[in-house]
């Protein structure tokens, strides 16, 4: 049994009443259980929305299940096979699962590939209406400095610059998008990158009404990562999180360590809010880019974040909470090897 233990894949047998009889680590490891906590649970729980056909491995044919476990939903690829006796008796079933990662799934790469190419057109278009606007601005702003201080039509001069900061703003936020700057990875302390995202966002926490929970978790292991552009993330989350709490609130920040016997440990940095949270039909657009909810939202910071989380192998999640309120979880793999120690 040990040898099952060792592979990189789910195994689970099941007995004719298809409960179940036996899970190797991998199983107890993608669901957090203790080893030996599924026997005996009906393998429809395990595998739910499985027929009994299917369960018995008189189907053959592999289907797909979503698992969630500690806030985390994975999509298992199983096969079951019956298995049987020297006297060709059926005695049970063996169901074989591999978790299909994002990348192997065609649909998502078929998003990437569209986001590349709106990533190039978007680099154009921001390169192109940079330059005039600039122009523009100084234009406006010469303009503005001939009128008195007071004067009325100095003040629609100064919204006009607003308006034109404001599409500076957006470009900046598409050029991020369409040619994020190279990631430099190295060893990372993440609650370094959170508390000085926190100093910075010291002030207007204050003036929104939203207190903060840290919940660090002791001996943190550090990761691969950009510690410029993971701050980003981290600001880009807490704005987020801030302004979906427009009459204050609080904001639990926490970090943890999933670990894991015969996968990569994962260090989650969660964000907490008890802000609106997001809309039910919502939840799968919301990191699209330009999808935003808010009239002054670019609908940028959700793609941005993943797109440079997803250059350390790391993912983003979010979800509603249940007593109100959204969690957006940034995951990062801890490297095999502790980072920083020298190569023999
Ligand atoms: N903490 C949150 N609570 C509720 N909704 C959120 C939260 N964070 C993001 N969203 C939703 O996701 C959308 C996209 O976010 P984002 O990509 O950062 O763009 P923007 O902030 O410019 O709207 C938001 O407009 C909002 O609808
Ligand atoms: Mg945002």
């Amino acid at each position: 049994m040990q040898v099952l233990d060792a592979l990189e894949q789910g195994v689970v047998a099941l007995d004719r009443e298809r409960k179940v009889t036996y899970t190797n680590r991998w199983i107890e490891d993608l669901l957090g259980l203790e080893p030996g906590a599924l026997i005996g649970t009906s393998g429809s729980r395990l595998f739910p929305g499985a027929d009994a056909r299917w369960l018995k491995g008189a189907a053959r044919e592999p289907r797909e299940f979503k698992l969630e476990a500690e806030g985390r939903e994975t999509t298992l690829k199983a096969e079951a096979m019956s298995l049987r006796d020297e006297d060709g008796e059926v005695m049970g079933s063996v169901i074989l699962a591999e978790a299909i990662s994002e990348t192997e799934d065609g649909e998502f790469q078929k998003k990437i590939d569209r986001l590349v190419s709106l990533g190039e057109l978007s680099a154009y278009v921001a390169h192109e209406i940079r330059n005039p606007l600039t122009g523009i601005r100084t234009t406006v702003q010469f303009v503005g400095s001939k009128f008195k201080p007071r004067d009325p039509r100095r003040e629609d001069l100064d919204d006009v610059i607003k308006e034109l900061d404001r599409i500076e703003q957006i470009i900046t936020g598409l050029l991020m998008f369409a040619r994020p700057p190279a990631a430099r990875p190295q060893p990372c302390d993440l609650h370094q990158v959170l508390e000085k995202t926190l100093a910075m966002l010291e002030l207007q926490l204050i003036d929104a009404q939203v207190s903060i929970d840290r919940e660090w978790a002791d001996d943190l292991p550090l990761v691969y990562a950009d510690p410029d552009l993971t701050q980003q993330v981290f600001l880009n989350l807490c704005l987020n999180a801030l302004q979906a709490m427009p009459e204050g609130g609080a904001l639990r920040v926490a970090t943890v360590v999933r670990r894991y016997r015969t996968r990569r440990s994962m260090v989650d940095i969660s964000f907490t809010d008890t802000g609106v949270g997001i809309p039910r039909d919502l939840i799968e657009k919301i990191f699209d880019p330009f999808f935003t909810t808010r009239s002054t939202g670019t609908g940028l910071g959700l793609p941005i974040s993943v797109q440079i989380v997803r250059e350390v192998g790391g993912v983003i999640t979010a979800k509603n909470n249940a007593g109100g309120g959204a969690t957006f979880r940034v995951s990062f793999p801890v490297p095999a090897e502790p980072p920083g120690r020298p190569e023999e």
